[in-house]
Formats: structure tokens, sequence, C-alpha cells
């Protein structure tokens, strides 16, 4: 969801800016643009679609010599089509004000209405030139672009993070947050600004993240940053640790491939920093489980696309192994839910970006609600860990592809350690059945690995199927989950318009929709109390002519000539299949995706970090 960067100092300005983008694409890639000052003034270089569009333009200017700072922009359009006029930077109608924009202005049309009665003139469709216009506006009287920010953004709803210049005050950028993620940068050639740490990797040291409602001022050798009411914040620096190699692919053609395959690694490491043994108890570090599960009744959680998925997983573990009652709730429509949410609730917000400013959004309400919130999430530093009172790391390295993969298996062992820990200490499971599943985690590293063979025949698959318009995947129970996660990944890279269907529910409807052409894939691990009754399921489907899949396990005898495909993965307890299913399902979206040519890491209309509502 849009990212922004911004750099002052003595480096290679337009590289370092192109660099910076470059890192933060998962963000979205509708447009791109540049505003670079040299000691001719500012000039703003912008194109549609992909920040190569804008690689390419800027390859015919020559604005490498004497170009001293600027700010840069991709875009994943809110307002406006993805056109040159709608992309970013936007300038002030003098020309002397441009700024770049992550987030959404509410009140734009209010604004833009009092700023176009005053005569300003307005070229594009988004909400962000509103800003641009009103710090102008404010800069008439002011004749100081600090203070005429501050007077600007104290009359804007919503969220944004701003990078902006003045091309009458060289010496400096701004750069503004409000619920819209911003982290400045110090290194030895200048500071920076960006959305994300991987814009400042190779170039900064230390950074400082700005909190909400702040803004910094920052020039080539100090940056000071104040509340918009005006008192100075001092914070401490923090090193960056974020590595070259980890936001490389690695040989990999895509990185949603070398995500993938990093599973098997990031379930041991979560493994050995929880749980040592099979007899030992689960911990997770710093987590006082005892104060946070004390007088909880009920479970709420919240989260958005793949995270959700992982939640309705939590939801079958939970209730199973806790006798807790779980709700699971998609952020964007918690706000408009009877509020059952009280102290006694546990909120577990999933979110691998850790900016969902939907899920953010409604974590905030529990919090305000009463409730305890806990927090999974893959980047330590994120806006969702300002309301949790326990956060949990995920531990899966940065993930690039925006279709995510490595984060949800991971999402899903912190809640299994969670969900047996907590029935563990409520005494919900004997310390035999824990042992035993505790023991079955442990195999899961070994036992992923195994499927992640299956690579050949996922691609096999692919091939068959690529030409279908449409797929249902089909399951009952825990898997449930697992079919509308192998679905979303099938629709977010390859295009196919994949449903997910309780599988008893396909009678009741969907099953009109069957014939030659629509291929059901149906998720039937062996050791399952379902196996049977999904089995009738896939009957039904092949009787209507369906091509029928089944992703079921090593010993499951099945009948003849009901499956035109089997894939056998290995054996183990039904409570852990989801985690097994899940890496072959990524595989076989992943190889339809590029059987079909493909952005893989980069699907239309998509962003990874979504930080709108
Ligand atoms: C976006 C991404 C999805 C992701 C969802 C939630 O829609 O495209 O891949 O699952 O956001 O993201 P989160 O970072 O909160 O887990």
């Amino acid at each position: 969801m849009c990212g922004i960067v911004g750099y002052i100092g003595t480096g290679a300005v337009q590289n370092i800016l192109l660099n910076g983008l470059k890192n933060l694409e998962y963000r979205g890639y509708d447009s791109a643009g540049l505003a670079l000052n040299d000691n001719a003034g500012i000039k703003v270089y912008k194109a549609s679609g992909k920040l190569n569009n804008l690689v390419d333009l800027l390859s015919h200017k020559n604005n490498t010599a004497n170009t001293f700072k600027g700010i840069g922009h991709i875009r994943w359009a809110t307002h406006g089509k993805p056109t040159v006029e709608n992309a970013h930077p936007h300038l002030s109608n003098d020309e002397k004000i441009v700024l770049v924009h992550n987030g959404i202005i509410e009140n734009y049309q209010e604004l833009k209405d009092k700023l176009q009665a005053k005569g300003y003139t307005f070229h594009s469709k988004t909400d962000t030139e509103t800003a641009v216009l009103l710090i102008e506006d404010e800069y008439k009287q002011t004749k100081n672009l600090e203070q005429a920010v501050i007077n600007a953004v104290k009359q804007l709803k919503g969220a944004f993070a701003f990078c902006i210049m003045h091309q009458d005050e060289p010496d400096k950028i701004i750069a503004v947050r409000n619920h819209a993620p911003l982290i400045l940068g110090q290194g030895h050639s200048g500071n920076f600004i960006a959305s994300d740490i991987p814009a400042l990797i190779g170039q900064a040291s230390q950074s400082i993240y700005l909190d909400d409602r702040e803004l910094a001022i920052v020039t080539q050798n100090n940056i000071t940053i104040k509340t918009f009411e005006g008192a100075v914040k001092i914070k401490p620096m923090t090193l960056i640790d974020m590595k070259a190699e980890s936001i490389s692919r690695r040989g990999y053609p895509h990185f949603m491939l070398k995500e993938i395959m990093e599973q098997p690694d990031i379930m041991r490491n979560l493994l050995s920093s929880s749980l040592s043994a099979k007899d030992a108890p689960i911990t997770f570090s710093g987590l006082d489980a005892d104060k946070l599960f004390s007088h909880v009744t009920k479970l709420e959680i919240i989260a958005c696309g793949t995270s959700l998925n992982a939640a309705r997983v939590a939801k079958a573990l939970f209730e199973r192994l806790c006798r807790l009652p779980v709700e699971v709730t998609a952020a964007s429509e918690y706000i408009y839910k009877t509020n059952l949410t009280d102290e006694n609730t546990l909120c577990i917000g999933i979110s691998q970006s850790g900016e969902t400013a939907d899920t953010i959004t409604a974590v905030r309400q529990a919090k305000e609600a009463g409730a305890k919130v806990l927090v999974l999430t893959n980047r330590a530093n994120s806006s969702i860990i300002r309301y949790a009172d326990a956060s949990l790391p995920l531990m899966a390295g940065i993930e690039i592809s925006v279709a995510a993969t490595k984060s949800y298996t991971a999402q899903l062992m912190v809640l299994y350690l969670l969900a047996v820990m907590l029935a563990e200490k409520s005494n919900k499971i004997t310390p035999a059945y824990a042992e035993t599943i505790k023991n079955t985690l442990l195999t899961l590293p070994a036992l992923t690995e195994q499927v992640l063979d299956l690579s050949e025949q996922a691609k096999a698959l692919a091939a068959k199927y690529k030409n279908a318009t449409d797929f249902i995947y089909m399951a009952r129970g825990i898997n449930l989950a697992t079919a509308a996660e192998g679905a979303l990944k099938l629709k977010e890279i390859s295009y196919i318009n994949a449903v997910d269907y309780a599988a008893g529910e396909l009678k009741h409807g969907p099953i009109a929709l069957l014939d030659e052409n629509m291929p059901v894939l149906a998720v039937l691990p062996k050791d399952s109390v379902v196996f049977s009754k999904v089995l009738s399921n896939c009957e039904e489907a092949k009787a209507r002519r369906a091509p029928l899949i089944a992703l079921t396990t090593e010993s499951a005898v099945l009948p003849e000539n009901i499956f035109d495909d089997i894939i056998r993965l290995p054996d183990a307890p039904e409570l852990v299949t989801p985690m097994l299913c899940a890496p072959f399902l990524q595989l076989f979206a992943y190889e339809t995706a590029c059987a079909l040519g493909r952005e893989v890491d980069q699907p239309r209309n998509l962003a990874k970090s979504v930080t709108v509502e």
C-alpha cells in the first residue's frame, strides 16, 4: 500500500531513492515517481505502471550531478486511476512545494471544496493533492514550511505519512506520520526517510520509528522530531540489523518460491525457541502467559487475508484443545459487529506486516472495550504492537512476495504452540496427549520438507489445470481454512476464480456449478474424522463429471476411478494437517501462476501491506 522514501545528503540521490523504492515495491506498483532537488530547483518525474517505467524515463535524463535531496513514491491506487497525473509526487500550484503520501485523507473532499473556492487548481483525482495545496495555503501566511505543515496536518483526518520539500527551504525534508508507518534512517552520507526498513538496507545504519502525530525535520546532519503540538521529542536510534541477503531471491526465480522453501527452517526456529523436547513445557520468551490468560473466558481472533485463514485454524485448535469459545472476525467487519468484547476476552490480532489498517483499528477497538490484546506479527516494530499487551514474533524473516506463504505456516506454528500451552496450563488435555501433540509438532519441519519434495507433482498438476477458469476447493472441519487459504493463493497469483466451500455445503447449491469444466480439489487427509464424509462429497462431484483432485495422505485408501489426480502428503495426525496441506497448495498456486506467465511476486491490483481501511 504505497511506499514513500526521502533522502538528503551527499550520496547519489536518484539511485538511493530508486533502490529504496525497489525494496518497497511489495507495497504497490501502480505508478512511481521522484522529486529531485538540485541547484536549479525541484524537478518531478512520474511514470504509470511498475518502477521500471520510471527507471527507463530517468535513464534519458541527467540528474545525477548536484542533486542533494529528493523524495519518491510507489503507488497502490486508492483515489484516482493509476495514471501519470495521479502518480506522486504532487506539486503545489506555485510548483514550489512537493509531497509524497501513503494513506488516505478522509476529509479531502471538504478541504478540496474550500481550496477550490480560494482559487486553487487540482490536476489529479487524488486525495493527496489536497494536502500539498493546503500546505501551500498555510505557507502563504507562515512563510515557514514546518509551521505550514503543522497547521495543515491538524486539519487532516485519516491516515497519512508524508515526505515534503519546499524549493525555498532547500536544507530540509519534512516527514510526517499519523496512522501510516514512517521510519527515519541515519547513514554516513546523510539522512533517510522510508515507509519500511528494507528501503534503508545498505544505506542507513540506524533508525528511529516515528509515532502517530509526529513530524521530523530532516536535514543532512540532523533529525529533529516534534509532535503536531510543537513539542520536541528525543528518541534513541536503534541499529538496523536486517541484512541485504534477507531481501534477495538467493538464486530462486521468485521470492514466493524462496519463501515457500524457507518454511521448514522457520518452523525449526520457532520450535527451538519455545519447545525443547516433547516432554518439556512450551514457553514464549517475554510472555507472561499466566497473567495474559488469567480470567480469560473467550477468545476473539482478528485478522485479514491469509492471516484470517490462520485465525480459522486457530479457532478449531483453541476450541478443541482448550475448550474455549473462539470468535474469528475479519478485521474489516469488526466495527459493525455487536460488540461483546469485555475484560474477560483475550483478543488475538494476527498480522504478518503489523501494518494492516483494518486489523489495527479492530485491535484498538477491542482494547478500548476492555480486552487484553495479544498480537502475532512478523515485524517487531510495526504499528500494531502499540496496541498490544503482549506480542509474539513469527520469526519468518522478511516476506517480500505479495502472496503470503511462510508467514502463514509461521502463524500456524505459533498458534499450535500457544493452544497446546494453554490447554496444558488449564488442564484441558492430559499430559500424555500434550506430549503426543508436542512430539508431532517437533516432526513438522521434516514432514514439511517431504511436502516440498512434491514440487514436480505440483508442476504437473498446474500444467494440467492451468486453463481452468474456475476451481472449487472443498474440505470439512479444521481443513476448511486450508481450502480457503489454498483457494486464496490460487486466486491471488493465477487469477483463476478459486472458491472454497465446506464440502457438505456443495450439495446445497454450488453443486449446480459442476460439470467437466469445473475442477474440484478435495482436502482429505486420512486420519481425519471427516474423511469418509468428504469422500462421499467427492463421489457426488464425480457423478456431475467434475475433474477431481484428492489432496490426501500416504496411507489413505481411496476408491478406484473417482479421482483424476491424487496427491499424497506424508501421514500425520489430523490436527496438524493444515500445516502440511498449505505448502503443497502454495506450490500448486505458484506453479499455475508460472505456467500462465503471471507476475508471481507482484500480482495485479494487490499490495502486501494494506495501510488503508
Ligand atoms: C493484504 C495482502 C495479503 C495479506 C493481508 C493481511 O491483503 O495482500 O497477502 O494476507 O493483506 O496482511 P497482514 O500483514 O495483516 O497479515
